[in-house]
């Protein structure tokens, strides 16, 4: 497990830079709807938000448009971590280079809300990590993350049909020797829906909604071409690319 955190940390050091400002808030995810969309934030107004896997700022600056009172984020990469300094360095801000799986003293019952757009999967310990966050979230809180559709991963389009690539079955984890064309080995875990939805009970949260992402509406005039790109408008109007899930801290 540590070791695929130091691979990831490396790796993420090197493509941070394809990532900087992409899947940020208010998109939830590649062609899924927005926050514009959903309204899944109530009220943003003086409340105080922890990202996980904060990235490269974007969300946070989102935030900090709609009036957030604490802005707080974690992120594996060191790069991600200066890249968002830069991108929030006229609001205060809390930012630490760290696991998400790691326990490294954040406040505890603070948060009225903690969210994580396209990061969340990363995570090599899914119970600590759900765990961490449920203490983090004062009683009322919640919690929103998105992350892949887990069965988006094991389709693959070839010429106009769609089908099934390997075994959503069997979880464990996914090496792709490169990332975004670059030599920067990750390794990515790989679950089931019904895992992440577990897990959040386990820690304790009531689930509020599970969104299994329509196309969003600024994609309603574009016509798709049949793609076998990964992330493509053809396959996301047959198939949800993202799940968003929102959950609550009673
Ligand atoms: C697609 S980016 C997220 C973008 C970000 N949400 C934003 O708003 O700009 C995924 C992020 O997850 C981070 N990450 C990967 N593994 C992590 C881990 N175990 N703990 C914390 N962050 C992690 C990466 O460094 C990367 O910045």
């Amino acid at each position: 497990m540590i070791e695929i955190l130091k691979q990831n940390k490396k790796s993420w050091d090197i493509i941070a830079h394809h990532f900087n400002g992409k899947d940020a808030l208010p998109s939830y995810g590649p062609f899924a709807q927005t926050e514009e969309e959903l309204n899944l934030f109530d009220e943003l107004a003086n409340k105080k938000v922890l990202d996980i896997g904060c990235g490269s700022g974007h969300s946070l600056l989102y935030m900090s448009g709609k009036d957030a009172g604490e802005l707080w984020g974690v992120d594996l990469s060191e790069t991600q971590i200066k890249t968002a300094k830069e991108t929030l360095k006229h609001l205060e801000t809390h930012l630490y280079c760290a696991p998400m799986e790691k326990d490294i003293g954040l406040p505890k019952s603070y948060f009225d809300i903690v969210y994580s757009i396209y990061a969340i999967g990363w995570t090599t310990d899914l119970s600590s990590t759900f765990e961490l966050i449920y203490s983090y979230l004062n009683p009322g809180g919640y919690f929103v993350f998105s992350w892949d559709h887990p069965l988006y991963a094991h389709l693959i389009s070839q010429d106009g049909q769609i089908y099934l690539n390997g075994c959503y079955q069997n979880e464990g984890s996914t090496t792709y020797h490169k990332f975004k064309g670059e030599e920067a080995p990750v390794v990515i875990p790989k679950r089931k829906m019904s895992t992440y939805i577990n897990e959040l009970i386990k820690a304790g949260f009531i689930i509020d909604s599970v969104l299994e992402s329509d196309v969003s509406v600024h994609f309603d005039s574009i016509k798709e071409e049949p793609s076998d790109r990964y992330y493509s408008l053809y396959k996301a109007r047959k198939f949800p690319t993202t799940m968003i899930i929102k959950a609550r801290k009673m």
